[in-house]
């Protein structure tokens, strides 16, 4: 009996215990207004760069870019001797300060994808408000995984014989395309001058001055970026690349899409329309845009995202285009996933004029960039197609948020995240998207519940910080302040809404939304769940439906599919279904049916466990296309069925693949 009671009063401190340590643990991560970027190793909070000169030869030969980059300095503190940059499978030849070299060695403390400190020792110990200029001679490797240097055959025209490269920085690359204080938190004008064999167009994140072609082959191009961006938003790309103007009826701004020849008059069809459109509401909904230009460059198929938010120049897959030809002959574009493009541009003010000061905010780039390019969708195609294009999603936040329970990392869960040393990728989830617009969506539906007074408190924030890095708690002291004053003269109405205000709930919440909820149900979707309420009635369609599904717009296509794919219902796995949706709607063909809907298609196959009738097909779809989203997902389900097989998909297709996706799907792999 006694040494029951001891066992007890041991396992009642032990339970006291472990429960203690973890709220101290949910409590130490708290709204803070000021954190140092846990992700870099430079002394930025000492020194700070103001602005880089990038002066690099691309060798598509030994695959990599060699030069030279030129830095300049503000320093922030007294008694500064040392300077501290972000490198990552770099080769550093000399570091120079006018005509002294200067010493430098690595620190390589932390995880591998942070990469390593380049520790350079100053000429002498500087003052506050000094200025210095560095000189670092460098090449990169082809270990780094910033740049991609692509074969003939990788390109979308094998024929051609020509190679292609490109750069992906975000979150944490830059640092192996160029040392530098790789952190959002401050921020650099950027020139670059980058010389290439004469045969290639060179493209650059910025605004081009100039080319000049030298006698000797080579050519060289000028570029400038004057607005102070982030690092992780330089970007360059090479090939075989050919421009075309999109006419801009709306505003003064030049609009141009990009892409390898083979796809420019698909790429042209596809963002004719819908650019200038965006352009003009995001001008309209938010203030002019401040870039100048506009450029969107589809990319190869490695690209590992639908798109990238490069400033001046949005790099994209070639999953965002897809065009065949109609009854006539004549070229016809789907655009289903134009939106990526709206969410890209919308980047111009979310993400590009005001910047997460590190990735802990990463929902501050993301959740506002979702708001503001479904706010686009709603201005030109209306309220309910913003509806669809949430309620589309919302699955895979939550697919997302039980991901990261199961595999213990709940507090990734969270919109304010505390990353400390591990990998930003890791992050990477719809929760900073998805569950970042569930808050923004709830804050102007149903907390302030007018959307043009929503729309004066988020201009505000934007014209606040542009050119500037914030956290979490900038967005919501200029939230609290603006309330204060635009219902100074109706207190009643103030009250109310600061009664419905937990902005610290809300953003360290865990899980599953639950303090927040929508309802994103829409006309759009009504009609699919019609005709799915009517399947799961009488275990087959009825005979117009082949008609409807073909008259539907891609997202409605894809809505219908999500509802089989996440139907718990025997009928869903019925063969009658399956046969359907293979030959009857006939969903593997390539010419009539985009990328998007194939994805949701396959994920279906794979749900109703071994179908290796459609093995050959997989294998075909994980060779065609390289973006992060849908090959990592269907690996993921693929492997759960069959290891092997899918492991060897894997290996024939990873040189297909961008370093990140193949590094990406190598740790699902060791997970299952
Ligand atoms: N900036 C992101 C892509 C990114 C995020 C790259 C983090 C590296 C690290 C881009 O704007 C993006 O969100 N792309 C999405 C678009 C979608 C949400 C509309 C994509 O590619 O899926
Ligand atoms: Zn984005």
């Amino acid at each position: 009996m006694r040494n029951l009671s001891i066992f007890l009063i041991i396992i009642h401190t032990l339970l006291l215990l472990i429960t203690h340590t973890n709220t101290k643990k949910l409590n130490s991560l708290t709204v803070k207004s000021y954190e140092k970027d846990p992700s870099t190793y430079s002394n930025y909070e000492e020194i700070q760069q103001t602005s880089v000169f990038l002066n690099l030869y691309i060798n598509f030969q030994q695959k990599i870019l060699s030069g030279s980059v030129t830095i300049t300095f503000t320093v922030i503190k007294n008694n500064v001797n040392k300077l501290i940059l972000d490198v990552n499978s770099l080769s550093i030849k000399s570091i120079t300060k006018g005509l002294t070299i200067l010493k430098f060695s690595f620190d390589d403390t932390y995880s591998d994808s942070l990469g390593q400190g380049l520790v350079i020792i100053l000429d002498r110990t500087y003052k506050q408000n000094e200025k210095l200029s560095i000189v670092i001679t460098y090449s990169t490797t082809e270990k780094g995984d910033a740049v991609q240097f692509l074969s003939p055959e990788m390109t979308s025209d094998p024929t051609k014989g020509k190679p292609f490269m490109f750069t992906q920085c975000e979150s944490v690359s830059t640092r192996s395309l160029v040392p530098i204080q790789d952190t959002p938190a401050n921020k650099i004008t950027v020139q670059a001058t980058l010389t290439a064999s004469s045969e290639f167009e060179v493209l650059f994140g910025g605004i081009k001055t100039n080319k000049v072609d030298l006698p000797n082959g080579l050519s060289v191009h000028y570029f400038t970026q004057n607005i102070p961006i982030p690092p992780y938003l330089i970007a360059i790309t090479a090939g075989e690349i050919v421009g075309r103007d999109i006419i801009n009826p709306y505003n003064s701004i030049k609009i141009r899409v990009w892409s390898e020849p083979i796809n420019i008059d698909c790429t042209h069809l596809t963002f004719n329309d819908p650019l200038p459109l965006y352009v003009k509401a995001a001008s309209e909904y938010m203030f002019d845009y401040e870039w100048g230009s506009y450029e969107l460059v589809i990319l190869p198929k490695s690209f590992p995202f639908g798109g990238m938010e490069n400033p001046n120049l949005t790099f994209s897959s070639p999953s965002l285009i897809h065009c065949f030809k109609n009854e006539r002959g004549e070229l016809v574009a789907d655009k289903g996933q134009v939106f990526i493009a709206a969410h890209e541009l919308a980047h111009s003010w979310t993400g590009n004029l005001v910047t997460n000061s590190n990735w802990n905010h990463f929902w501050l780039n993301e959740g506002f960039t979702v708001f503001f390019e479904r706010k686009l969708i709603e201005l030109t195609e209306g309220y309910e197609a913003r509806l669809l294009g949430a309620e589309l999603v919302y699955p895979s936040l939550l697919d997302d948020i039980r991901m990261f329970i199961l595999r213990g990392n709940k507090d990734l869960t969270r919109l304010l995240v505390d990353i400390q040393k591990r990998n930003p990728e890791e992050i990477m989830s719809k929760v900073p998207y998805d569950k970042g617009y569930a808050l923004l969506h709830y804050l102007e539906q149903s907390v302030i519940k007018d959307e043009k007074i929503f729309q004066r408190i988020f201009r505000s924030y934007i014209v606040k910080y542009k050119y500037k890095s914030v956290v979490t708690s900038d967005f919501i002291d200029v939230f609290n302040s603006e309330i204060e004053e635009i219902f100074k003269s109706d207190q009643e109405r103030l009250k109310e809404i600061k009664s419905k205000l937990s902005f610290n709930e809300w953003v360290l919440e865990e899980g599953e939304p639950v303090l927040i909820q929508n309802d994103y149900s829409n006309s759009l979707s009504s009609d699919c769940k019609v005709e799915f309420k009517y399947f799961l009635q009488y275990g087959k369609f009825s005979s117009s439906f082949e008609s409807k599904f073909n008259q539907w717009t891609s997202l409605q296509k894809e809505s219908f599919l999500l509802l089989i794919r996440d139907s718990t219902d025997s009928k869903t796995s019925t063969p009658y279904l399956v046969n359907y949706l293979r030959n009857t709607l006939n969903i593997k063909n390539e010419d009539k049916y985009a990328i998007n809907i194939r994805f949701r298609w396959l994920q279906i196959e794979l749900k109703n466990g071994k179908n290796y009738e459609v093995a050959e097909y997989l294998s075909k779809f994980l060779g065609s296309i390289g973006r992060s989203y849908f090959v990592r997902n269907i690996y993921d389900l693929w492997m759960r069925i069959d290891k092997n097989q899918a492991y060897n998909d894997f290996l024939i297709n990873k040189t297909g693949y961008h370093p990140s996706v193949v590094s990406g799907i190598q740790h699902d792999f060791d997970l299952v």
